[in-house]
């Protein structure tokens, strides 16, 4: 990466920050703002996609929401595996289908964690993922992203 990439990295990761904290504080607003007793216009109302997840056992929905930043932001997961979780280089982490393990909860962690080997790895290019796919993250951001994957495969 030369200056200039990575000065516009830089840049990128600040909005990002910037971006997830209004994002936060605007639907703390509506929160206030918005009483159950109002009238619905009659179409669907939109709502935050983590207000359908839910956390797995062991996990908080506190978590699932951190899990859901760490992923775009210091994890780099949307790197390799889509903003939306779909899958680039590594595969849909959305879908009920595991290529490695059960993708129960504490399995999720332990591959997070420990990322995955060219000899576990299914896939044709021979693409690995490192440990925390080579993010400085914490074991306590892990277990976030990993409730935040666990609930993006259960919800439907
Ligand atoms: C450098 C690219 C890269 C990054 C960054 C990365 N991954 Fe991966 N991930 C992969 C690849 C490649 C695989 C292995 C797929 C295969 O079997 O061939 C994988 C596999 C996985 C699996 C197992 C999927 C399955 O179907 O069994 C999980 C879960 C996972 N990654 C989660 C994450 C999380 C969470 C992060 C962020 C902390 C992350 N990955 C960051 C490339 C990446």
């Amino acid at each position: 990466m030369n200056r200039t990439t990575f000065a516009f990295a830089g840049l990128f990761l600040a909005f990002f920050a910037i971006s997830a904290c209004s994002e936060a504080s605007s639907e703390e607003e509506s929160a206030r703002t918005e009483s159950p007793s109002q009238p619905s216009s009659g179409g669907t109302q939109p709502v935050a996609v983590t207000a359908l997840l839910t956390a797995p056992e062991g996990a908080t929905d506190v978590m699932v929401q951190e899990g859901r930043e760490i992923y775009t932001g210091v994890g780099i997961c949307a790197a390799c595996h889509g903003p939306d979780g779909t899958g680039a280089i590594g595969p849909d982490l959305t879908d009920a289908e595991w290529l490695i393990g059960d993708g129960e909860y504490e399995q999720l962690v332990a591959q997070i964690l420990e990322g995955v080997s060219a000899e576990e790895a299914t896939n044709p290019l021979g693409a690995i993922m490192p440990p925390k796919g080579g993010a400085s993250i914490t074991e306590a951001q892990v277990r976030s992203v990993a409730a935040y994957i666990w609930a993006l495969s259960h919800s439907d």
